[in-house]
């Protein structure tokens, strides 16, 4: 039998910073731990399109049957212009009416943290009983404005990532790890 397409590292990857097992291993223990704080509630999970996808797919099945989960889904425009004034556009919104519902936002990483503040501003407008973020990576030395999300998968470093969801130019989002591009100063 020939191996899984995921067996073969991409050509164009430098380095594999967190592998399959890694990634679902801590998805099982966000997932544990959503469980615990939100058993016995409903609890509206609002997946960030689209790097959010794989993360949010694994998370999901971790997240025990003592939480009542639904999920929509929200796309965004990254900011433009000036950076620092972090405004997003709402590209694809929810279909869901947050309000009065527990939240819990599924990012893929927290750079800047522009993004989500901008994001939890917006949704928090609508009233929700409660709004909390899970991301998979946080960049967190690399904030413009302070943003704490109270789940976090895996702290890195200023490096840019792909895989697992994450793009580069929409590419490479079908890696099943978490990977750090070469570039052409890498050499082979
Ligand atoms: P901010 O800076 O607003 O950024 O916190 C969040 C968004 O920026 C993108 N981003 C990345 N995408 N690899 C990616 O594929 C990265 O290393 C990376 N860093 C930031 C991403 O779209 C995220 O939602
Ligand atoms: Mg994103």
């Amino acid at each position: 039998m020939s191996p899984a397409p995921s067996a073969a590292i991409h050509p164009d990857v430098r380095r594999v910073l967190f592998d399959e097992g890694v990634l679902r291993a801590r998805a099982r223990e966000l997932g544990r731990r959503i469980t615990g704080d939100y058993a016995g509630r409903r609890l509206l999970v609002v997946g960030v399109l689209k790097g959010s996808l794989m993360f949010l797919s694994d998370l999901l099945r971790e997240i025990g049957a003592e939480v009542d989960v639904h999920v929509d889904f929200i796309a965004v425009s990254s900011y433009s212009g000036a950076a620092s004034t972090g405004t997003i556009r709402v590209l694809l919104d929810l279909r869901e009416n947050p309000e009065g519902r527990d939240v819990l936002v599924v990012e893929d990483i927290v750079d800047t943290g522009l993004t989500l503040s901008s994001l939890t501003e917006t949704l928090r407008a609508r009233r929700p009983a409660s709004l909390e973020v899970c991301t998979l990576l946080d960049k967190s030395v690399c904030r413009k404005v302070p943003f704490s999300p109270k789940y976090v998968g895996f702290e890195i470093p200023d490096e840019f990532v792909v895989g697992y969801g994450l793009d580069y130019d929409e590419r490479y989002r079908q890696l099943p790890y978490v990977a750090i591009l070469r570039t052409p100063n890498d050499g082979q």
